[in-house]
């Protein structure tokens, strides 16, 4: 890359590095050169990224694929959006390595011949596992799969695909976080990242593997208990500005099957009907503080996961994958939504004080 080139993608990150962070749910500029740097690294041909925003992620990557000679293929579902992002791409000079696409990822046609060699997820949180399962099997042995807010505060809403990430036979995952200090003051350089890369092919022809098979592939260590009181409080809730939803739930030790169904309507029944949902129950406060820590027991993990509840715009009923079973149950949607769609809950014993609602 030559220096003008190189002074163009600047001034136009800079130019995008002032524009609300919040407001356009952009990455850190830390996240971004290592996503350029796992671009080059990698010496990605043929990348993909879900959720371009107004293109500061895109920028990065781009800049990583013009090392390599890579082509970029961007998907944004918001039109100003993917505007923006075009023309920043233009204004860089990086218009023959980058392709926006504006449409919901979810509708978009894939080529099923198309392979990539790096994906990069950031869009809706609460879909991550359906853009996984439509990626997986089109990623090359060796490629990445990169998701971002794997470790920030709405890490809560894509904790079913974190989740699926620990017993995925074909993945090797790392989190990715960066620190820097300010004095004594430590700050966190960005969202953090998942960063997975693909060991084999085994698993590419099992449709859906994360959505359908994440309850099968967890073993049923522990037998149901009984009688268990049903009080619960969330130990974190995130609502995101599209009205998706993560909440993390500590439950008694041991929940039967029945308590936890009457749980999980009572918690969806509060929700409206077309909402995104994603809660995850757990029995154990020990196994729930340690669930962004892949250092962690995957066994003991799993044992004191109870459940997974999703609900979603494009499914018909909601689905909860219940893991002493190893079973995902389906169940009817509420045919009206609520009057008040908001919950209120008990507070948690457990709740340390970074762990609040958060909105
Ligand atoms: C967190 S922002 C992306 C920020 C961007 N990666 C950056 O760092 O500048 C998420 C974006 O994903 C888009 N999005 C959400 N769901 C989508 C979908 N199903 N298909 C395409 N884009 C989607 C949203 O419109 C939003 O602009």
């Amino acid at each position: 890359m030559n220096d003008d080139a190189q002074r163009g993608i600047g001034r136009e990150l800079d130019r995008l590095s002032v524009l609300s962070q919040d407001d356009n749910g952009m990455i850190s500029r830390e996240d971004g050169r290592l996503l350029k740097l796992l671009a080059e690294t990698r010496g990605a041909r043929s990348a993909i990224e879900i959720g371009c925003g107004v293109g500061f992620s895109t920028l990065h990557l781009a800049c990583g694929l013009l090392r390599t000679g890579g082509r970029l293929a961007g998907w944004e579902g918001v039109e100003t959006k993917a505007r923006d992002c075009r023309e920043a791409v233009a204004r860089a000079g990086l218009g023959g390595v980058v392709t926006v696409r504006q449409e919901d990822f979810l509708d978009a046609e894939l080529a099923p011949d198309q392979r990539y060699d790096l994906v990069f997820l950031d869009a809706m949180k609460t879909d991550t596992l359906l853009y996984f399962d439509r990626l997986m099997p089109l990623l090359e042995t060796g490629g990445l799969i990169i998701a971002h807010d794997a470790l920030g505060g709405e890490n809560v809403k894509m904790r079913d695909y974190l989740d699926m990430l620990k017993g995925h036979p074909c993945l090797d995952t790392v989190f990715v976080s960066s620190e820097y200090r300010v004095g004594a003051q430590a700050h966190r350089g960005g969202a953090g990242m998942a960063v997975s890369r693909k060991t084999s092919p085994e698993l590419d022809d099992v449709k859906s593997w994360g959505r359908r098979r994440a309850a099968a592939e967890i073993a049923a260590r522990r037998e149901p208990g009984t009688a268990a009181r049903m009080r619960h409080w969330p130990e974190l809730e995130y609502v995101d500005d599209y009205g998706g939803r993560g909440v993390l739930l500590v439950v008694p030790p041991a929940p039967s099957k029945d308590e936890l169904l009457l749980l999980c309507r009572a918690l969806l029944e509060t929700r409206p009907r077309d909402a995104s949902v994603n809660i995850h129950v757990y029995d154990e406060p020990d196994a729930a503080a340690n669930r962004d820590n892949f250092h962690y027991p995957a066994g003991e993990y799993f044992d004191h996961l109870v459940a997974q509840i999703f609900r979603h715009p494009r499914l018909d009923r909601d689905e909860i994958r219940y893991f002493p079973e190893g079973v995902t149950l389906l169940l009817e949607k509420p045919e009206t939504d609520p009057v008040s769609p908001s919950a209120r809950y008990g507070r948690s014993p457990h709740a340390s004080p970074a762990a609040g609602a958060a909105a």
